[in-house]
């Protein structure tokens, strides 16, 4: 018998979540779903295949690897990979028909050279940094970059991006930024156009700057977080569906009396008689040590504290609080039960962490089940 700790995907949240980002960003933009990092924990091969079927015009992902893993698999749809092109990946490039984002002439050069030798012109997006200090071409060297660029004739510059550092925050000095970052964004697009380039995708705006309708005038959006359900920011409200839970059974139910201590360190001692579930999900499976004595879980429709520190496959949580609990009952760890649920901004928030991070530190080892698939 398999260990009872899955990660459940609603598929049908994730389609639910796709349409409000086509609602919430006129439908004739293009959309490039991100699905790096295992689509966010979620597991990319399933999550591409049901965008694929929900009408989805790019993928986006992290590297290389990523977008070989979703072409083995049989992902068709044109696959955007936003790390950038690394030595002796050329190849790979060619071979599973990616576009790379570019934001270094080296890079440009080498691929040119490839696609030359191959005898095949190769589509590009060109990144820009208009202030999130990361990857891109800032703005003063634009100018030099876009002339190199027309030497690169085997490679078709099909799309500018940037990335914003802070839309998520609605304060007036972070909006103040993001709109300079897309007015910014909007001169070079300009700038770059008057040299000759024409792409035929221009994009900024991630979940935030979707909810936010930050910028109507590009022609492609690029979300992420809220495709698997959850605002970028507890700040913006959006009618979104989690897509994940993470959920357990109890593997071991005892009544400890008054002053006995659970787990390593003993930083948790009963003040009463007590009844401490085991769990078999721990820090090796993404449910981070930060959650000892702090986090809690579901079962029966109400809350059970974690009590003592997270082990690295086990998890203890005090129960005596609720009535009839079993061996093998349901626990909910991330999702609802009932009229309770455990948000993935909950958890963040006690790991001082964001959501992203909760989503993607998922182990491996946790299975993935897939539900209401179309
Ligand atoms: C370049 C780029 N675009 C878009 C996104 C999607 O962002 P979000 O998940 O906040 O929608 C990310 C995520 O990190 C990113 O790195």
């Amino acid at each position: 018998m398999q260990r009872p700790t899955v990660a459940e995907i609603d598929l049908s949240a994730l389609r639910y979540n796709y349409h409000q980002v086509r609602k919430l960003s006129d439908s004739s933009r293009k959309f490039l779903a991100i699905v790096k990092a295992n689509a966010y924990g979620h597991g990319a091969v399933r999550i591409s295949q049901e965008l694929e079927k929900c009408g989805v015009d790019f993928l986006g992902v992290a590297m290389c690897e990523e977008a070989a893993e979703l072409r083995k698999a049989g992902i068709n749809s044109s696959i955007l990979v936003m790390g950038g092109i690394f030595h002796n990946q050329e190849d790979d490039f060619i071979k599973y028909d990616l576009i790379p984002v570019i934001f270094d002439m080296e890079s440009a050069r080498s691929l040119n050279a490839r696609a030359a030798q191959n005898g095949i012109r190769l589509k590009v997006h060109v990144k820009l940094d208009t202030g999130m200090g990361r990857i891109g071409i800032l703005p003063g060297d634009v100018e030099a970059f876009f002339s190199s660029m027309k030497d690169c004739h085997q490679l078709q510059v099909d799309g500018l991006l940037t990335h914003l550092a802070i839309a998520d925050a609605i304060d007036d000095t972070a909006t103040s930024f993001t709109c300079g970052q897309i007015d910014a964004f909007t001169s070079l697009v300009k700038k770059i156009t008057e040299m000759g380039f024409s792409p035929s995708c221009l994009h900024l705006a991630n979940s935030a700057a979707i909810i936010r309708t930050l910028d109507p005038s590009f022609n492609l959006v690029r979300p992420g977080i809220m495709l698997y359900g959850i605002s970028p920011s507890p700040a913006l409200h959006v009618d979104l569906k989690p897509v994940l839970s993470l959920k357990t059974k109890i593997i071991a139910l005892k009544k400890i009396t008054k002053g006995c201590s659970i787990s390593y360190r003993r930083t948790f001692i009963s003040g009463r008689e007590s009844m401490i579930a085991t769990l078999p999900i721990g820090y090796a499976d993404g449910y981070s040590r930060q959650f000892s004595n702090r986090a809690a879980v579901v079962i029966h429709g109400r809350r059970a504290p974690v009590a003592g520190v997270v082990c690295m496959d086990m998890t203890m949580v005090d129960v005596t609080d609720i009535p009839a609990v079993n061996l093998h009952d349901e626990v909910v760890l991330l999702g609802s039960q009932g009229s309770q649920s455990i948000s993935a901004h909950e958890l963040a928030e006690i790991a001082h962490s964001i959501p992203y991070e909760i989503l993607c530190g998922i182990s491996s080892r946790v299975p993935r089940q897939y539900l209401n698939g179309s």
